[in-house]
C-alpha cells in the first residue's frame, strides 16, 4: 500500500457481503450470521457502508435506526442510530477511513432517517476503538457488566446528533 492510496466510501450492496463478513471474522470476536447481514443491508442499507482501495473493499460501517428511550433525556422518544459493527483491516488502519465511514453514516441518520442520537457498545480494553469515537463526539456514559459472551464488560457510547 501507497501512501498516496484512493479511498472510496459507498454504500454496501448484496455483492459486498462476503467481503464484509471476511473482515468481520478478521477483525472482531463478535460475529454474525448471513442472515443478519442480509436484513441490514435491506432494512437499512443507507447506513451501511463500505470503504474501497484499488476496488477492494477493506473496512465497513454496518448501522441500525431504532426508536426509544433517549440516552440523555429520560422520557423522552427519539431515533437512534446503533452503530452496530464497525472494522477496518490491519494494514489500511490509521488512515482516517472509519472516521470518513462513521462521519458519513452520522450525517446520513441525521439527513435522512432524523436521528437526534448515535450510540454503540465498545470493549472496554478497545482504547483505539474508544479513542476513534471520543474523537468524533461520543462521550462514555455508562458500563454494561459482562456484556460480551466472554466476560468482558462493554463501554456504552452516545452522541448528540
Ligand atoms: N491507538 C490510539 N488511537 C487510535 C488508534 C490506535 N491504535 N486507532 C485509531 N485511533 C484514534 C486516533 O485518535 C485516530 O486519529 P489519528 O490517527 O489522527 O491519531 C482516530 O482514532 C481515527 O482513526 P481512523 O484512522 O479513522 O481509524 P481506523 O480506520 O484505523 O479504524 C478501528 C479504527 C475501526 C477501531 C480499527 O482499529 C479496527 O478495525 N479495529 C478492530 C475492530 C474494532 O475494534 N472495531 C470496533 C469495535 S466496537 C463496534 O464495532 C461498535
Ligand atoms: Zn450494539
Amino acid at each position: 500500500m501507497n501512501s498516496d492510496m484512493r479511498i472510496k466510501i459507498r454504500p454496501a450492496t448484496d455483492k459486498d457481503i462476503d467481503y464484509v463478513i471476511a473482515i468481520n471474522i478478521e477483525c472482531l470476536p463478535e460475529h454474525y450470521p448471513l442472515s443478519f447481514w442480509l436484513e441490514h443491508l435491506s432494512k437499512y442499507g443507507d447506513v451501511f457502508y463500505v470503504a474501497e482501495v484499488d476496488d477492494k473493499i477493506v473496512g465497513y460501517v454496518l448501522t441500525r435506526v431504532e426508536e426509544g428511550e433517549s440516552l440523555f433525556h429520560i422520557g423522552k422518544k427519539v431515533k437512534k442510530g446503533h452503530i452496530v459493527s464497525v472494522a477496518v483491516r490491519e494494514n489500511y488502519r490509521r488512515r482516517g477511513i472509519a472516521t470518513y465511514l462513521l462521519s458519513t453514516v452520522l450525517s446520513i441518520l441525521v439527513h435522512l432517517y432524523e436521528a437526534s442520537e448515535a450510540y454503540l457498545e465498545v470493549r472496554v480494553s478497545n482504547v483505539p476503538a474508544i479513542k476513534l469515537y471520543e474523537k468524533l463526539g461520543f462521550e462514555i456514559l455508562r458500563k454494561i457488566e459482562g456484556y460480551y459472551l466472554d466476560g468482558e464488560d462493554a463501554y456504552l457510547m452516545a452522541k448528540r446528533l
